[in-house]
This record gives C-alpha cells, sequence and structure tokens, in this order.
C-alpha cells in the first residue's frame, strides 16, 4: 500500500511538472529549432515502427508496369519535387525551410515500397508530409512508388524525358475532389489514361526546370 501511495504522489507531481512545462511555453515549436539528438531518435524509431507495422501485408501491384511508371513520373512531378527535389533540381524553400526536412528524391528511392505508398497514402502527422489519399486513387499512388523506385541512378535528362513522357499530372479523386477536382475524372482506370505514351524522338528537347511555376514570384 505504501508503495502504491508513493507512486501516487510521484505520477501527480510528474504530470504538474510537465504541466507547468507545457504552460509556461518554455517549450519552443520553432521549425528552425531542432529537436534535442534523444527527441528526435525517438520519434524516428516511433515513426519507422509505426509505417512499418501498417505497410507490412499491403497488395503490391507489379512495379515493373511501363504504364504505371510512366503516370507515377507526371504525378511525381507535379505535386513533390517542391520538397522532395528531383535529379538537378535546386533546393526550394520548402525542401529548405521545412522541418522535420524532406528526404531528397535519391532518398525516396531507398524506401521498401510498400513503406513508401503507406506514407504517401496516409502522410506524416505535424511534418509537412500530405495524406496523398485523401485526394488521390490507389493505382495513381503506386504509379509514383513505382516512378520512385526507379530514381537511383537517374539523371536529369532521364528524369525529364520520363516527365515529358508521362500523362502529365493526372489521378483519380481518391476520397475527395479537392485540388482542382480531377481533370480525367472519366478516365480513371482506363486503358485511355494508362496508355497516352509518346516516345519523344529528341533526348535533348528537355523542358527547363521551374521549381516556383512562378514567374512573378520575387523577394
Ligand atoms: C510540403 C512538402 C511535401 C510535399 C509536397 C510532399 N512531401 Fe513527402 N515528405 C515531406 C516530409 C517533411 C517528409 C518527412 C516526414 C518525416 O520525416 O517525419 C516526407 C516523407 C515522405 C516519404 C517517406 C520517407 C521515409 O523516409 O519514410 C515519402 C515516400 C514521400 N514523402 C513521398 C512523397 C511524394 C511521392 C510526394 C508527392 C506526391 C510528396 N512526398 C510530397 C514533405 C512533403
Amino acid at each position: 500500500m505504501k508503495l502504491l501511495k508513493t507512486l501516487t504522489i510521484l505520477l501527480v507531481l510528474g504530470l504538474t511538472v510537465a504541466a507547468a512545462v507545457i504552460w509556461s511555453g518554455v517549450y519552443n515549436v520553432a521549425a528552425d529549432d531542432p529537436h534535442w539528438a534523444i527527441t528526435s531518435r525517438v520519434l524516428e524509431v516511433a515513426r519507422q515502427r509505426s509505417i512499418a507495422s501498417r505497410a507490412t501485408d499491403l497488395d503490391m501491384p507489379d512495379l515493373s508496369d511501363a504504364a504505371l511508371i510512366r503516370s507515377g513520373a507526371g504525378n511525381y512531378d507535379a505535386m513533390c519535387v517542391t520538397c522532395h527535389l528531383s535529379p538537378g533540381a535546386q533546393e526550394t524553400e520548402l525542401s529548405f525551410g521545412l522541418y522535420p526536412q524532406p528526404p531528397r528524391w535519391g532518398a525516396l528511392g531507398e524506401i521498401d515500397p510498400r513503406e513508401a505508398f503507406w506514407v504517401l497514402k496516409h502522410g506524416i502527422k505535424a511534418s509537412g508530409m500530405p495524406a496523398w489519399g485523401k485526394s488521390m486513387d490507389d493505382y495513381y499512388l503506386w504509379g509514383m512508388v513505382a516512378f520512385m523506385q526507379q530514381f537511383p541512378g537517374m539523371n536529369a535528362t532521364d528524369y525529364r524525358r520520363q516527365v515529358a513522357a508521362s500523362p502529365g499530372h493526372s489521378h483519380g479523386g481518391g476520397e475527395t475532389d479537392v485540388g482542382g477536382g480531377d481533370p480525367h475524372a472519366d478516365d480513371h482506370g482506363s486503358d485511355a489514361a494508362r496508355s497516352s505514351f509518346e516516345p519523344i524522338d529528341d533526348p535533348m528537347a528537355v523542358p527547363e526546370q521551374d521549381n516556383h511555376h512562378d514567374d512573378d514570384h520575387r523577394h
């Protein structure tokens, strides 16, 4: 009984101190003030375990399917490069300023594909990584996973070629139609949506990389 009483007192004391620390505002939430190494490590293990335990049983399509990879190239270029960059691309304000930092494109090619799919679909809390499953169908999420698997060894010319040969920004609506809805909604999963591949003759016909997509952006 005595032990129980002591433990209860310690618990109440601990909670009071924790509440006082939180209420005092001493904890700095700023993204430019990194966590302590131990906090980062704990969060990292929690993230890895959380993702791994949820991703293991996912059914995976054939990631070498050329149409799937092509759909991923256009979508990756439209939605991911501002944070994760691409071969030959410069840092952006988001890639530079976010905390935790978004892994650069090269690291995305090293991730287990089921885990990459899970993160893509569900996002990661309080990190800046969105839950793309809210606005995209699984087929197109797998497309980006398939494309990311091609990253090891990819150079800027290969990257631009694959993006130019893709159907561009095209995906189903997921749970909602946010993000301007889906201009290709009628093509969902149809052969038309998956086979608009036009090989380009001139590998040098590579569009300029423009991470800002906004000529008026000055500061
Ligand atoms: C607004 C910035 C932002 C955008 C846009 C974004 N991400 Fe992320 N992403 C992040 C951040 C930040 C993390 C790291 C989260 C963490 O470490 O907790 C991350 C993590 C990931 C991971 C997991 C990496 C790992 O090591 O487990 C994958 C995979 C990923 N992103 C893919 C994508 C793809 C594909 C897109 C485009 C559809 C995308 N992201 C768009 C910010 C972004």
